[in-house]
């Protein structure tokens, strides 16, 4: 099977395990655990934090920043399309009381500046406090962009201005920062807090990051324990994350330019149109012209019997996210597959 539905579903190469398996532990509640330490302090160091926090996933990374910054009936500004408001589940609001004020996110995964700044609360004692702004990058549903160093600051220095906290949700901050050509950590030097994962293009098979001030990891880290998520010799994971930082964060240009291939592989196949500006970095996003009681879901399927596996986007829309685990020469097969079933029957 070639897996494009998502690029976390990357398996661990065999120099992984090994350092996995190598791996020096210990209790990580008790802060013992060498690797985990090692991890949080590569990670600080490469996101230009004071600390980092290990964590099981993105989602968590992300509730637990809110949880670390909100108190119950605060309000965080954030767009319509993130992740944090779409596919985590209401955390911040089921666990921390927390509201979501989103904004619509524009194509290119920003939101308007003035909106940011109207959303502002101010001193009316009927209104929620506005706590924190909370962006994406690169934004997942708008395409996989990546949103511009000069944007960011911007948002740094609104949030500044009215005493709001600044969480960039960077699950694939180094897609951003390579498509970018700008280093992650000038990247998001006006954000106080970031997640980044290591479980996608990183290719690591489980964990997030959370890095901010060491008075917020702190506090973090006491938040993490309340929801579970204290993990005693993990680093045996965590090894996993080490290795992805010091050995995967350059060859994600590659998933870029495969993404690229496969793009312009598709785009003269009758009946595919491809997204507006698709692909931005690793995901190509793409609608099929599908005849009358045909489904995107029959679409799905049918590439599935070819050995292709695609997300479905949207009615009639697919996404193909390329990874560590997808081949020049799989690239190729995919668009052959999609060639074949174009003569099948696409229009
Ligand atoms: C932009 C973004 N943020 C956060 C997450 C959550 O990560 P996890 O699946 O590790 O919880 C994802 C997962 O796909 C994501 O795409």
């Amino acid at each position: 099977m070639i897996d494009l539905r998502s690029d976390t579903v990357t398996l661990p190469t065999k120099e992984m395990r090994i350092a996995m398996a190598d791996a020096h532990v210990g209790d990580d509640v008790y802060r013992e655990d060498e690797t985990i330490n090692h991890l949080e302090k590569m990670s600080a160091e490469l996101m230009g934090k004071e600390e980092g926090l290990f964590l099981t996933s993105g989602t968590m990374g992300n509730l637990i920043a809110i949880l670390t910054t909100c108190q119950r009936g605060d309000e965080v500004i954030m767009g319509d399309c993130s992740h944090t408001f779409l596919h985590e589940v209401g955390g911040i609001s089921a666990l921390g009381g927390v509201m979501a004020h989103t904004l619509p996110n524009l194509p290119n995964g920003t939101i308007d500046i003035n909106r940011i700044q109207e959303a502002i609360r101010g001193a009316d004692i009927h209104e929620p406090s506005t706590r924190m702004v909370v962006l994406e990058n690169t934004h997942n549903r708008c395409g996989g962009v990546a949103i511009s160093k000069e944007y960011i600051d911007q948002i740094g220095v609104i949030s500044q201005n009215y005493g709001l906290s600044f969480h960039m949700d960077g699950a694939r901050i180094f897609n951003a920062a390579i498509k970018l050509n700008e280093p992650v950590k000038s990247l998001i030097q006006n954000v106080d807090s970031i997640t980044f994962c290591l479980s996608k293009g990183l290719g690591a098979p489980v964990g997030s990051v959370l890095c901010g001030t060491t008075d917020f990891i702190q506090k973090a880290r006491k938040i993490r324990k309340q929801l579970g998520g204290g993990m005693r010799q993990a680093g045996i994971i965590a090894a996993g994350g080490v290795y992805a930082l010091n050995h995967n964060i350059n060859r994600i240009i590659n998933d870029h330019r495969r993404a690229n291939v496969l793009a312009i592989g598709l785009q003269s196949i009758e009946g595919i149109d491809l997204a507006p500006n698709t692909p931005q970095t690793n995901m190509v996003f793409l609608n099929i012209r599908l005849s009358e009681n045909q489904t995107i879901d029959q679409i799905q399927d049918d590439l599935r019997t070819k050995g292709i596996l695609v997300g479905v986007a949207g009615k009639q829309s697919l996404r193909l996210v390329t990874h560590l685990g997808i081949s020049d020469e799989d690239i190729q097969k995919v668009i052959s597959g999609f060639m074949d079933l174009s003569k099948d029957y696409l229009n």
